[in-house]
């Protein structure tokens, strides 16, 4: 199948419409958090960091506490809407103590949703306890079936990491995670010949595969290379092979969800290159180091609430700071959507948070 090369991109060619062209639809609710725990990450995925980098990572110090985090959930957060969880890094299973943080904020009164982004490799390891402490949403990047090629993708050093990753989703499966997501960032050349066998994964078993759109976020060098390919032309290989219909599963993010006729799980297409999603954004991010953020792309109006509750600021004076940014949030949805997923982020995913 055809790449498309970033020039043809029609995300990163901004329209006529003024930055601030209201939408037609109103703006979604903002109830859901993507919460990074950690910059670290025991992956090098080629997709989010240049080969070689060296990434200044924040001291454990940086990191909001648990306490903290708590503190600014009850306080804070759950006061003014949100209620949906997510844990991302980095690689949220390297943070300390991760399954009696995930009980504290499941147990928080008006939490409805805890979910987490992980890359699989500790979870052979954790995923008992992880469901043990009420996490039962989780989404672990699957990028290749290969042996080979998935080393080769997320850095290998040495040891062969897919086996470790398989085993990781089996135990979530056995120890009864549900939904269960795998994520596929298809990047041409690399894995895009197999997009099959992993949308295969979905059929016996309730396993939701999500293909991702290769963004030009964390390594420029190969998006430039390789460039992206759609969904659509995703989705007409399946109805090719297997037909394709609507589907449902329970999610919070912007993925489109389909379904092989009669599998178990169903097929996600994440589209912010084809078709970008910033002016349904229901979500804010709030990274390891206390800083919340409005859009994966944006800085704008971004709060540092860690120095802020460290330096002593009422817990009331941070609540209005954030309802103003809740305020800003759709005047930054269009304008992200008009300015496109372009430009050079000072960060990778693995720092912002997936
Ligand atoms: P659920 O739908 O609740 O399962 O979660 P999710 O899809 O939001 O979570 P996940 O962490 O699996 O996200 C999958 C991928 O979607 C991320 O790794 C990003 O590539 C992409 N993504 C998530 N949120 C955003 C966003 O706000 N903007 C952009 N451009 N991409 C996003
Ligand atoms: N494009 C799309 N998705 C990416 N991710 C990381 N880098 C990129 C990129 N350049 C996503 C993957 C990974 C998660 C941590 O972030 O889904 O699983
Ligand atoms: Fe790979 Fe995720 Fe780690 Fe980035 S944060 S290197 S995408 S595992």
């Amino acid at each position: 199948m055809a790449p498309v090369q970033p020039g043809l991109n029609p995300v990163l060619s901004p329209g006529p419409e003024p930055a601030s062209a209201p939408n037609p639809t109103p703006p979604p609710t903002i109830d859901y958090l993507r919460i990074s725990l950690i910059d670290r990450c025991n992956f090098r995925c080629q997709y989010c960091m240049p080969e070689g980098a060296e990434l200044d990572y924040l001291q454990r110090s940086a990191w909001l506490s648990d306490d903290e985090l708590l503190l600014l959930l009850g306080e804070v957060f759950l006061p003014l809407g949100f209620s949906r969880f997510r844990f991302t890094g980095g690689e949220p299973l390297l943070r300390p103590q991760l399954a009696r943080l995930i009980a504290r904020v499941a147990a928080l009164p008006g939490t409805q949703d805890v979910a987490l982004t992980t890359n699989g490799f500790l979870l052979a390891d954790q995923a008992a306890d992880l469901y043990g402490a009420g996490l039962r949403r989780i989404n672990i990047s699957l990028d290749s079936l290969q042996p080979e090629v998935f080393d080769a993708l997320v850095g290998n050093r040495g040891r062969s990491r897919w086996r470790q990753v398989w085993q990781g989703i089996q135990t979530a499966h056995a120890v009864g995670f549900d939904p269960l997501k795998l994520n596929v960032v298809v990047i041409p050349g690399i894995n895009d010949g197999e997009l099959l066998d992993l949308a295969a994964l979905s059929i016996d078993r309730a396993w939701h595969v999500r293909f991702i759109e290769f963004m030009p976020i964390g390594n420029d060098a190969l998006f430039g290379d390789r460039g992206w390919i759609p969904s659509e032309t995703i989705r007409q290989q399946v109805r090719d092979r297997w037909g394709l219909e609507a589907g449902t599963v329970l999610g919070n993010g912007p993925a489109d969800v389909f379904q092989i006729p009669g599998a178990k799980g169903t097929l996600g297409f994440i589209s912010q290159m084809s078709e970008c999603f910033c002016d349904r954004c229901n979500r804010m991010r709030l990274s390891a180091d206390g800083w919340l953020r409005p859009c994966l792309l944006n800085e704008t109006g971004q709060i540092d609430l860690k120095t802020a509750l460290r330096g002593g600021t009422d817990l009331a004076l941070l609540r209005h700071q954030v309802q103003t940014l809740l305020q800003l949030k759709p005047e930054i949805n269009y304008k992200q959507r008009d300015a496109g997923t372009t430009g050079r982020y000072g960060k990778t995913m693995s720092q912002i948070g997936g």
